[in-house]
């Protein structure tokens, strides 16, 4: 059944207090609960109530024995007309939950995921977010922590109890329990209340606290000083598990994590685990205020938490490490995840408005095209307007449940802006395509800009958006002739005039990747070499480089060009700009996504051969290689890190560069330097970098058996060892080697992490997914079958690795619909698949 956003009705009830006691059994857990509803006005005489894979033992109201009528959705009972007291008595099996969705057990302890319909596989509940209600939890178990959401109010052995004063709805509860042992520490608020800070992790994983808890008092800071929002709770915890489904959940008081998402050390977590661990504490934090205090009315909002919330850990990213290495590096995400799918079958609004199974909109469009939605927003009504606008919805929306209406109106009250038009980023689904052309006559220059946006399903007739263009005009010299300013989009073709100027300038368009949209410069190819040469804007050089050398790709697959030399040259001169941070200069050196290439090819109305476009990759590499090679060993050993490894910005963009410079000098001259580098590694970042490049030049094996027996006892770095092999694999060779994998005694495919480090990166692999042989559509749709009883939502997220399959040839398209059909026709597949699969299949 499909819900739909116009069908939304309120609760016919309050709910005014919740009490719940978990007797906890691996088997057979029993959860009391003790509720206090009231009666809204129209609620009449009968109450629903959420429910799924509970055992109900008893049901009382006001104390008298009640037989509600039970449906595998939930139950139905008459109920007074005042006030009045449910007690229920359910059983659970957590041991038995493989779903990893309500309470299930993961290596002996206890945890929850409630987020975002998980509640009611604990107890029967109006499982909504609009019902927000004060939770008193109690805990009875043979275990050394009983956690829950709130402050503490008791605890003995084996009994505790929790006090969450903050009402909120029922996705945010959460019950951890087990043999854990705590990394502690304390933070005082900006108004003086100490907050006791835990992580509690399993025990060996002590020494991988540090990072995790520095990063969440660098996000707590954060918050009063930018945002002015305190913590509220005498307590804040966190608790990393081993299966999870996702990243990480924000919990009120007690965030839980995949073991991935929190747990570094130097030896065991890359620089970039450290800055996405970073970015998850920080943005589970941040929720408490935006998604905690202030939630959804419903799924349909779900931008309303997630859009803000990344946008806010964007922000913080930004302050803590460099503003434009992390605005390059989310667009490069946005590209890779958000486009393909705003542009694919599964395409939908920022805001969806229906869905079968709410766990297949956690989206890259809910969640990083809602922060770009917001990002334009901010950039359109300013700066000062946005922190008014957001002091007044702190305000104004506390305690509630609201919408992307609420939302609006704040911005519109605060600024005085009309925001009809903008809401359509809400509405519209599908990625804009901008198209920009130049003219000059004898001193004005002119820029023009068109907008289209492609019908698709669930936006048949889209209507123009307002874009916000952020432009300079630089002088031949390089100087900045007009600064930025922001150019206002708001009609499908639209001239912008600039008067006096002394020369033609060089337009920079779009600066900052000032929205989310596909543009297209019809302007000579010799304005990307000067930009990349001249461009003052950061992410506009940045865009300038892989401009070129997507131009040079596209040449090279089309008319079997050569690399183009501006593009090699262009380079050579960045690379020797000893000004320039490193981190920059490292993410210069990347080509764009061999997908990204593939969807380009695809919008010119072209079939995309993921074999050419692997070998223009290659060929374009190795030329890179050549053109750099005067420069390239001085910079590999320029910027080698001698101190001892700190995982900030600032070594950690040296090691990107260097590294990047040893991937390119291997082409030249063989494994050699990487394995120096693999044997005297001290940290992880050097050792996988390292045997990345020896994988690839096809030396790795014995590094390989090294490493595996040097970490066999660490899930969170043989999940790399997984992952990386399948990554550096020839295209021919990437379905077998995951073939292989799958067979290793430590392939546990029952945890998210370990299947997605083998099947993810299978998929992730174009030219080996896409391989003409069809190994590896046909191998993942076996273990896609295999997993689906056992963890729907994880096989369902996987599923999206399909959305771009009618890109391909005929051939390819035969292959996946076969694999596709097949899943489709399994009798029991689960909603989330059946879901996913029938969008991406189309008709
Ligand atoms: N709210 C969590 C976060 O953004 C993610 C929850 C994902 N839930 C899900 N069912 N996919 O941090
Ligand atoms: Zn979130």
């Amino acid at each position: 059944t499909t819900i739909y956003l116009k069908d939304y009705k309120p609760f016919g009830f309050e709910v005014t207090s919740v009490a719940l006691t978990f007797d906890l059994h691996p088997n057979a857990t029993r959860v009391k609960s003790r509720i206090a509803f009231a009666p809204k006005p129209d609620a009449g005489g009968k109450i629903f109530l959420h429910g799924e894979n509970l055992t109900l033992v008893s049901a009382r109201i006001d104390g008298e024995p009640v037989q509600p009528e039970i449906t595998t959705e939930g139950l139905t009972c008459p109920v007074p007309d005042a006030p009045f007291v449910w007690e229920a008595e359910v059983e659970i099996d957590p041991a038995n939950n493989t779903a990893l969705e309500g309470l299930y057990m993961s290596n002996g302890m206890y945890c929850t995921q409630c987020e975002a319909e998980g509640f009611r596989k604990i107890t029967y509940y109006p499982d909504r977010p609009d019902v927000m209600s004060v939770f008193t939890v109690t805990i009875n178990g043979p275990h050394p922590v009983l956690l829950s959401n709130g402050n503490p109010v008791d605890a003995s052995d084996g009994h505790a109890e929790w006090h969450d004063p903050w009402p909120k709805p029922a996705y945010l509860f959460a019950l951890v329990a087990g043999d854990l042992v705590a990394h502690s520490d304390r933070f005082t608020t900006r108004s003086g209340r100490a907050v006791d800070l835990n992580l509690y992790v399993r025990p060996g994983d002590e020494g991988k606290c540090a990072f995790g808890m520095q990063a969440l008092k660098d996000s707590m800071r954060w918050d009063e000083d930018v945002y002015g929002r305190e913590y509220d709770l005498d307590v804040f915890n966190i608790v990393a598990v081993d299966d999870f489904n996702m990243g990480a959940m924000e919990n009120k008081g007690l965030n839980i994590f995949n073991s991935s998402a929190v747990l570094a050390s130097p030896e065991t977590a890359t620089d970039n685990n450290f800055e996405r661990i970073e970015a998850i504490i920080a943005h589970e934090y941040f929720h408490n205020w935006t998604g905690n205090r202030i939630t959804c009315r419903d799924w349909f909002q779900l931008c309303l938490k997630e859009g803000l919330t990344v946008f806010r850990d964007s922000q913080f990213t930004s302050d803590m490490r460099s503003a434009p290495v992390k605005r390059i590096s989310d667009v490069i995400d946005l590209r890779a995840r958000q486009f393909p799918e705003d542009q694919g079958p599964l395409a939908h609004p920022v805001r969806p408005e229906s869905f079968q199974e709410i766990n297949n909109f956690y989206t890259a469009t809910v969640y990083e095209k809602g922060a770009e939605v917001i990002g334009m927003l901010r950039r359109l009504v300013g700066a000062q307007g946005y922190d008014k606008a957001l002091s007044l919805y702190f305000d104004r929306h506390d305690g509630q449940a609201c919408t992307i209406e609420d939302w609006l109106k704040v911005f519109e009250d605060a600024t005085g802006r009309d925001l009809a038009q903008f809401k359509r980023w809400y509405s519209q689904a599908g990625t804009p395509t901008v198209t920009v052309r130049d003219a000059w006559y004898s001193g004005t220059y002119i820029l023009t800009f068109t907008q289209d946006l492609k019908p698709s399903a669930t936006t048949p007739d889209p209507q123009p958006q307002v874009i916000p263009i952020v432009t300079g005009l630089l002088s031949r010299s390089g100087e900045e002739l007009v600064p930025s300013q922001v150019l206002e989009l708001t009609e499908t073709s639209q001239s912008f005039t600039f008067e006096g100027l002394p020369e033609r300038p060089i337009p920079s368009v779009l600066r900052g990747f000032s929205a989310p949209v596909v543009l297209h410069r019809e302007m000579p190819e010799e304005h990307q070499a000067f930009l990349l040469a001249h461009d003052t804007d950061p992410f506009n050089r940045w865009e300038a480089g892989r401009e070129l050398a997507r131009a040079s790709l596209l040449a090279m697959i089309r008319d079997g060009a050569k690399p183009d030399q501006r593009y090699l040259d262009g380079m050579h001169a960045v690379m020797a700009e000893d000004g320039l941070d490193p981190a920059y200069r490292a993410l210069m050196l990347g080509l764009p996504a061999q997908s990204d290439l593939a969807r380009t090819l695809h919008d010119m109305g072209e079939v995309p051969d993921p074999a050419a476009i692997w070998t223009a990759s290659e060929t374009l590499r190795d030329a890179l290689a050549e053109r750099l090679s005067d420069v390239l060993p001085g910079l590999h050993e320029a910027h080698q890190v001698r101190e001892d490894y700190q995982p900030n910005a600032e070594q950690s963009g040296r090691r990107s560069l260097a590294n990047a410079t040893l991937s390119l000098l291997a082409r030249l001259e063989g494994p050699a330097r990487a394995q120096a580098q693999y044997d005297a590694a001290d940290n992880m970042t050097q050792q996988l970098a390292a045997l990345a490049v020896l994988l690839r030049e096809k030396a790795g094996d014995n590094a390989l058996h090294a490493f595996e027996n040097q970490w066999s006892h660490d899930r969170l770095v043989m999940d790399k060892w997984f992952g990386l092999q399948v990554m550096q694999a020839a295209p021919d060779a990437v379905a077998a080697t995951a073939q292989k994998l799958t067979e290793h005694a430590d392939f546990n495919w029952k945890n998210p992490n370990r299947f997605r480090s083998v099947l993810g990166a299978m998929a992730s692999h174009h030219a080996g997914f896409h391989h003409d042989s069809g190994a590896a559509y046909t191998l993942l749709a076996d273990w896609l079958i295999k997993l689906d009883p056992v963890n729907p939502q994880t096989t369902a997220r996987m599923c999206a690795v399909f959305q771009t399959w009618k890109r391909y040839d005929e051939g390819r398209q035969a292959m996946i619909a076969a694999e596709l059909d097949r899943i489709l026709a399994l009798p029991e597949l689960s909603r989330d698949t059946t879901e996913m699969l029938t969008r991406i299949r189309g008709t």
